[in-house]
């Protein structure tokens, strides 16, 4: 897969959230298993997450497990909680030679607890640098917004916009400028809900395992050929 070197976002583009979608499908149609396509997605997200930061974008999300996908066969969950627990064990050093902030956006009470402290541990490690790697996992948009009001209860802040965004899993993460979904679906299907809402959606019918850094530039220029108007003229 080509490799884009020459290609630079402005400051019009802070943030790209990504729906890694068709994962299942795109091993379905090479008579392969379902893990198969999880297997090669990590590895996109991978790439596709350093071309981001190679390309000057300061902060991206990717939406790897839904507080609904727990409802898969246990094999399939398994498989991609092992596949995510083997990334959390690998992309340490990486991210942090990179000067990246890792955050997981989700619900860790139901992790086994071995991950959660080591996902602890790279947050922890990386907290100060400015680039962000968000990766959702067990992560659902009502879910988040109910936790986010717990919180907001608990310590009885008063609730207006700020202190509402700062209480979801996001922090003080910037929102998402442009949404890219794959594999056809048009839908959020629960992903940062609040986040999201003046974000450009951007969907393609490439699967997710196919997806290259010159699908992510076509999604790029497309964002650049939109007018935010944010309910202005
Ligand atoms: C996305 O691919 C990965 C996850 C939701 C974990 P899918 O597994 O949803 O792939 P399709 O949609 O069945 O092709
Ligand atoms: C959304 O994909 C969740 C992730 C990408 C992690 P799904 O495949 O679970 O979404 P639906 O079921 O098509 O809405
Ligand atoms: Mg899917």
């Amino acid at each position: 897969m080509e490799k884009i070197t020459d290609f630079k976002v402005d400051e019009n583009l802070r943030h790209i959230a990504f729906i890694m979608d068709g994962n299942g499908r795109w091993a379905k149609q090479r008579g392969l298993d379902r893990p198969e396509g999880h297997k090669v997605g990590v590895k996109v997200f991978e790439r596709v997450a350093n071309t981001c930061f190679d390309w000057g974008v300061e902060a991206v999300t990717f939406y790897a497990f839904s507080t609904e996908n727990w409802k898969r066969p246990p094999a399939e969950v398994k498989t991609i909680m092992s596949l995510l627990s083997f990334y959390i064990d690998k992309c340490g050093d990486d991210l942090i030679k990179r000067g990246v902030r890792f955050r997981m956006l989700g619900d860790k009470s139901a992790l086994d607890a071995g991950l959660r402290k080591r996902i602890d541990s790279i947050e922890q490690r990386s907290k100060h640098f400015n680039k962000t790697l968000n990766v959702a996992i067990n992560y659902g948009g009502r879910d988040e917004i109910i936790h986010a009001c717990r919180l907001l209860a608990q310590s009885g802040e008063e609730i207006n916009s700020e202190s509402f965004s700062r209480a979801l899993y996001t922090e003080d993460c910037i929102d998402p400028d442009l949404v890219i979904r794959t594999a056809g679906e048009k839908r959020l299907s629960n992903f940062l809900l609040w986040q999201a809402s003046y974000a450009e959606l951007y969907f393609t019918d490439v699967l997710w395992p196919d997806f290259s850094d010159d699908d992510l530039k076509n999604a790029i220029n497309d964002f650049y050929s939109r007018r935010r108007r944010y309910g202005g003229l």
